[in-house]
C-alpha cells in the first residue's frame, strides 16, 4: 500500500507517516554507506505514538536471520552521546527489499558535516556606498572553536569507550552520522547498521576497534580543517600545517595518536589518559550547566504555585449563581477573599485609575502562599466597612472556600 506522492508505504511494521528527512529525486547528490543507498524517515510508531528515525537500505537482502543479533546488543547499549537503536527489520513495503533499522528521533538534529563542513550557499551581500551593490560572496565555513572540537572529542570518546568496554565497535564515526543537538551535543547516529549490512565478513573485533579509533582521528582533522578528506595523503601536510596554526598541539597529539597505525596496539583508554585534562573541563562545564538550568527550573517552580494560586481564585471569586447560598455569603469566608482580591488587583489612586503593580501582585501572592502573620486592612468598596486580616486568616478561607 502506498500513498500517492512521495510513493511511501502508509503503513511499516507498526510504524505509520513517514516523512523523509532527506531529499531524494533527481538533483539530489546521493552517497552510498557502504555498497548500499539509504535514506532516513521520520515515522510515528502507533504503540505509543512517539516519532522514531528509520533508516531504510535500499535492496538489501538478508541472508540470514543471525546478521540481527548486533541489533539485540545494541539495543541495550544506552549513552548521552549513542543514539538509542531500537529495532530492525526487512521489508517489501516499498517495493524493493529493503533493511529498515529504527533509531530514537531527536528532533533540530543536524549532522557535523552540515554543520561545520558543507560550504554554506553563497549569499547575497549589500554593500553601501560600494560601486556593486550586490556582491555574491561564497561563505567560507567558519574555524570550528578548539572549546567545542574538544567538547565534541571528549563525548565521542567516551562514547567509544562504551562501546568497546562491551566487545562492541561503533564502526561508523564519520561527520555525516553524527548528529549535534542543541548547543554541542553530539550523538552517534546510526550505530548497528554496519553490523547487519557486513554480517558476512565476519571480522576481528579487536580490528574493528581499531578501526574506530582511525576513523575518530580522521574526524578530528576532518572537522579541524573542514574537509573530510584532510588526513588522506594528498591533504595530509597541509592539514597538518593548518592545525598546527589553529589550534593548540593537544589537538594534534590527539588525532596523531588516533591515525597512527604504527606502534602498539592504540586502546580508547590511552586517548582518554591523553586527553584527561579536556575530559575535567567538559565534566566542570556540565556541572556548571546543570546549576544554571536548576536555578532557572526554581524559578520556574516559583511561577508554577502562583499560577495553581491564581487558579483557585479563579474558581472561588465572582460565582453570583451561587449568592443566595450561605456558604457564598458576602459577609463569611468568601467576602473576605473577594476583599483580598481588590486589594491586590483592584486597587486605584487618588485619581480612580487603576493601579498596575505587578511588584504588589507577586509580593501578595507569596505571602498568601505562604500565610503569613502580617496583617493588611482590607476596605470594602463603599469603604463603609473595613477588616483587619492576617495573610494566615486569608489562607485558611482559600482554602475552605475552594475545597
Ligand atoms: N535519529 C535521528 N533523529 C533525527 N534526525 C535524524 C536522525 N538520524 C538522521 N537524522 C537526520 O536525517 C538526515 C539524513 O541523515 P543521513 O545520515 O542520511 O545524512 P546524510 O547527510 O544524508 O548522509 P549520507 O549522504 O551518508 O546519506 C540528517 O539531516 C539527519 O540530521
Ligand atoms: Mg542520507
Amino acid at each position: 500500500m502506498l500513498s500517492t506522492g512521495l510513493n511511501l508505504p502508509e503503513e511499516l511494521q507498526g510504524y505509520h507517516t513517514l516523512v523523509p528527512l532527506e531529499g531524494s529525486g533527481a538533483g539530489v547528490e546521493r552517497r552510498k554507506l557502504g555498497n548500499w543507498y539509504s535514506t532516513v524517515y521520520r515515522a510515528i510508531r502507533s504503540s505509543d505514538g512517539m516519532p522514531y528515525a528509520l533508516r531504510r537500505i535500499e535492496n538489501y537482502r538478508l541472508t540470514r536471520q543471525a546478521a540481527f543479533a548486533a541489533i539485540e546488543v545494541w539495543s541495550r547499549i544506552e549513552h548521552p552521546a549513542i543514539i538509542t537503536v531500537k529495532e530492525a527489520f526487512t521489508t517489501r513495503s516499498f517495493n524493493d527489499n529493503s533493511l529498515v533499522v529504527v533509531h530514537v528521533y531527536h528532533a533540530d538534529a543536524e549532522t557535523l558535516f552540515e554543520k561545520h563542513i558543507k560550504a554554506k550557499p553563497p549569499t547575497v551581500q549589500t554593500h553601501f556606498g560600494g560601486r556593486s551593490s550586490q556582491v555574491l560572496h561564497a561563505n567560507l565555513p567558519t574555524l570550528l572553536p578548539e572549546r567545542t572540537l574538544w567538547s565534541y572529542v571528549v563525548q565521542i570518546a567516551s562514547a567509544i569507550k562504551k562501546v568497546h568496554d562491551v566487545g562492541q565497535a561503533v564502526r561508523m564515526i564519520d561527520a555525516s552520522k553524527i548528529l549535534v543537538t542543541g548547543k554541542n551535543r553530539v550523538r552517534i547516529s546510526s550505530c548497528g547498521i554496519v553490523d547487519v549490512l557486513m554480517h558476512d565478513m565476519h571480522q576481528d573485533m579487536g580490528h574493528l576497534q581499531q578501526e574506530d579509533l582511525t576513523m575518530f582521528g580522521r574526524l578530528i582533522f576532518a572537522l579541524c580543517c573542514n574537509n573530510v578528506a584532510a588526513s588522506s595523503a594528498p591533504h595530509f601536510q597541509k592539514s597538518m600545517e593548518f592545525m598546527g596554526r589553529n589550534y593548540s598541539p593537544d589537538v594534534k597529539n590527539a588525532a596523531l595518536f588516533l591515525i597512527s597505525k604504527s606502534g602498539p596496539h592504540r586502546s580508547i583508554d590511552q586517548l582518554l589518559n591523553i586527553i584527561q585534562g579536556k575530559v575535567l573541563a567538559e565534566m566542570d562545564e556540565a556541572l556548571h550547566a546543570t546549576d544554571r538550568l536548576e536555578h532557572e527550573l526554581l524559578s520556574e517552580l516559583e511561577n508554577a504555585r502562583l499560577v495553581r494560586l491564581l487558579c483557585k481564585f479563579g474558581f472561588i471569586n465572582e460565582r453570583p449563581e451561587f449568592a443566595r447560598e450561605p456558604r457564598w455569603s458576602e459577609t463569611g469566608d468568601r467576602y473576605i477573599i473577594k476583599l483580598f482580591r481588590d486589594y491586590v488587583f483592584h486597587q486605584v489612586d487618588e485619581n480612580n485609575n487603576p493601579v498596575i503593580n505587578l511588584a504588589h501582585v507577586l509580593a501578595c501572592l507569596n505571602k498568601l502562599d505562604v500565610g503569613t502573620d502580617e496583617k493588611i486592612m482590607l476596605v470594602a468598596r463603599d469603604e463603609q466597612s473595613c477588616l483587619v486580616v492576617s495573610y494566615k486568616d486569608i489562607k485558611l478561607c482559600v482554602e475552605s472556600a475552594f475545597k
